[in-house]
C-alpha cells in the first residue's frame, strides 16, 4: 500500500512514520525544501522520544521517503493525508489555507481514485470545503476522476505520541463511502491486534469528536483548578478530593490534575475554535467560555502567590502590590508546556516570564530541552541556567511549572544552601510538605 502525508509537523511526522512502521509505503511530503532535505538527512525537526530511530529505520528500510513536491508523488498513492497547520485566526477560528491549498494541487493534479483524508484538526464542513475545491480543479481540467474524502482526526499527546499511535484507545474515520471506509480499514488493521476500534460515522461527526474530546478534557482540568482555589479557601486538599472522586468509574482518574494551567498547541486553540463554532451558529458554549477564563487565570495564580509570600513579609506601610518583588531574583523550573516535549506553545512559563519581568524580577530559568526554545521566543530576558541546581543560586524564590522526572526528588539541603530565600511555589503539586518543612521551606502548591 502507497500513501503520503502532506505536512510534516507533529501530527504528519509521527503519524506517517508510525505507518511505515507497520510495512506501508509512506511519502512524507511538505513545501518546505530545507525541512526535506534535513529529514532526508535524518535531522528530525521536533523532539519526541524514540521518533528519530524510528524514522531512521523506516528510511533505511525503504518504506518512508521525503519529497517537496506533492504533484509528482500523487498518482502513486493510494490516501493521501493532509497533516498541515490549522493555525488560530485572530478571531480564534481555524485558519484552513493550507489545507485548502493542499486540496487544490491535489485537483490539479490527480488523474486516478484515492482517498483524501484530513488528519488537521479541522471545524466541521472542512472536508465538504476540501471535497469542493478539489472537484472544482477537476472540473477545470475537464478530466474524469473519482475520489473519496474523509476526516481523520488525530488524538496523540505530544511526548507519548509513538506510543499513542501504535496503541491508539480508538481511531476515529468519518467516510462518505464504501469504497473509502474498505481502504482506510485495510491501513488500520495492522494495529487490530490490541483490540482496538476503528470507529466509523459520518464526515461532521467525525470532525466534531476531535473538538468535543479535547473540550471535554480541558474541561475537566479546569474544573478540577477551580474545585483546587476552592479547596484552599475551605482547607481541603485537591488531591484528595482527585483520589477520592476519580475512583467512580464514571468519572475515571485520568486528566483530574489541578495545576498551574493546561498549555500545548491542541487545547488552548481547538477550545476556542469551538467557542467560536458555537457563536457562529449562533449558539453561546456557556461551560467553554469558563474553561477558557478559569485556565487564563490558572496560569497568573502562583505570580499572585509570590506576590502575596513578599507583600506578607513586608512591613513598610504604603507598599503596594507586587512592589516588593522589584529586583527579586526566581527560579523557573520547566518552560515546555507539559514534561517530554520541548514545546512552549501556551505554556504558563511565557506567562510567569512576562508577569516576572514586568515586576522587575531576575528570572533564572532551567528546562531539560526547552532551553532553546525558550531563547527563541523571549530570547536573553532571563538568565539559562546550566541545570536545576545552578538556576536556584541566590534566588528569592522557586517557581516549578513543568513536572519533568529529574525535578521530582531535589536535594533539598542543597537547594537551601544555594537560595536566599526558602521559598517554593510548586505549580505541579509535586513536592512532599512535609519534606520542605524540615527543610526550612515556606511551601506553596494549588489546592491544599
Ligand atoms: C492533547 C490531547 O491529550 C491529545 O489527545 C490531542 O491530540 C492533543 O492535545 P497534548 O497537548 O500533547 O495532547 O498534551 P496533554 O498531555 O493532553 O496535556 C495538555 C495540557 O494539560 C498540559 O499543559 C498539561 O500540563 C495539562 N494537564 C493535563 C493538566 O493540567 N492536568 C491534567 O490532569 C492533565
Amino acid at each position: 500500500m502507497n500513501i503520503a502525508i502532506v505536512g510534516t509537523g507533529y501530527v504528519g511526522l509521527v503519524s506517517g512514520t508510525c505507518f511505515a512502521e507497520t510495512g506501508v509505503n509512506v511519502t512524507c511530503v511538505d513545501v518546505d525544501v530545507d525541512k526535506i532535505e534535513r529529514l532526508r538527512n535524518g535531522d528530525i525537526p521536533i523532539y519526541e522520544p524514540g521518533l528519530d530511530e524510528m524514522v531512521l529505520k523506516n528510511v533505511k528500510a525503504g518504506r518512508l521517503k521525503f519529497s517537496s513536491d506533492l504533484a509528482s508523488v500523487l498518482n502513486e498513492q493510494e490516501i493521501v493525508f493532509s497533516a498541515v497547520g490549522t493555525p488560530p485566526d485572530e478571531d480564534g477560528s481555524a485558519d484552513l489555507k493550507y489545507v485548502l491549498q493542499v486540496a487544490r494541487t491535489i485537483g490539479e493534479n490527480i488523474n486516478r481514485y484515492m482517498v483524501v483524508v484530513t488528519k488537521s484538526t479541522v471545524p466541521v464542513g472542512t472536508a465538504a470545503k476540501v471535497r469542493k475545491v478539489i472537484q472544482d480543479e477537476i472540473d477545470r481540467r475537464g478530466v474524469d476522476v473519482k475520489f473519496d474524502v474523509a476526516s481523520n482526526p488525530e488524538f496523540l499527546k505530544e511526548g507519548n505520541a509513538i506510543k499513542d499511535f501504535l496503541s491508539p484507545d480508538r481511531v476515529v474515520v468519518g467516510v462518505e463511502s464504501e469504497q473509502a471506509k474498505k481502504i482506510l480499514s485495510r491501513l488500520y488493521k495492522p494495529f487490530l491486534i490490541n483490540n482496538f476500534r476503528v470507529i466509523f460515522m459520518d464526515i461532521p461527526s467525525a470532525e466534531m469528536t476531535k473538538y468535543a474530546a479535547n473540550s471535554m478534557l480541558a474541561t475537566r482540568i479546569s474544573f478540577m483548578n477551580d474545585i483546587a482555589n476552592l479547596c484552599e479557601l475551605v482547607g481541603a486538599d485537591v488531591d484528595m478530593v482527585r483520589a477520592g472522586i476519580g475512583s467512580d468509574t464514571r468519572i475515571g482518574r485520568k486528566f483530574l490534575y489541578a495545576g498551574c494551567g493546561y498549555g500545548g498547541s491542541c487545547f488552548p486553540k481547538d477550545v476556542k475554535a469551538l467557542i467560536k463554532t458555537a457563536d457562529d451558529n449562533g449558539y453561546s458554549l456557556e461551560v467553554l467560555k469558563a474553561v477558557e477564563r478559569i485556565n487564563e487565570r490558572q496560569k497568573g495564580l502562583l505570580f499572585e502567590k509570590l506576590k502575596k509570600a513578599f507583600n506578607d513579609g513586608c512591613t513598610e506601610r504604603g507598599k503596594t502590590d507586587g512592589v516588593a518583588l522589584h529586583g527579586k531574583t526566581v527560579a523557573l523550573w520547566g518552560l515546555s508546556f507539559k514534561p517530554e516535549t520541548d514545546d512552549m506553545r501556551e505554556s504558563t512559563a511565557l506567562v510567569m516570564i512576562k508577569l516576572l519581568k514586568d515586576a522587575g524580577c531576575i528570572v533564572r530559568a532551567y528546562d531539560p530541552i526547552a532551553m532553546d526554545e525558550c531563547r527563541r521566543r523571549v530570547g536573553d530576558t532571563v538568565i539559562y541556567c546550566r541545570d536545576m541546581y545552578d538556576a536556584v543560586l541566590g534566588a528569592d524564590a522557586l517557581i516549578l511549572l513543568t513536572e519533568w522526572k529529574e525535578f521530582r526528588l531535589p536535594t533539598w539541603g542543597v537547594i537551601a544552601k544555594a537560595m536566599n530565600r526558602h521559598l517554593v511555589l510548586d505549580g505541579r503539586n509535586i513536592f512532599d510538605a512535609e519534606e520542605l518543612k524540615d527543610a526550612g521551606f515556606e511551601y506553596h502548591c494549588i489546592g491544599k
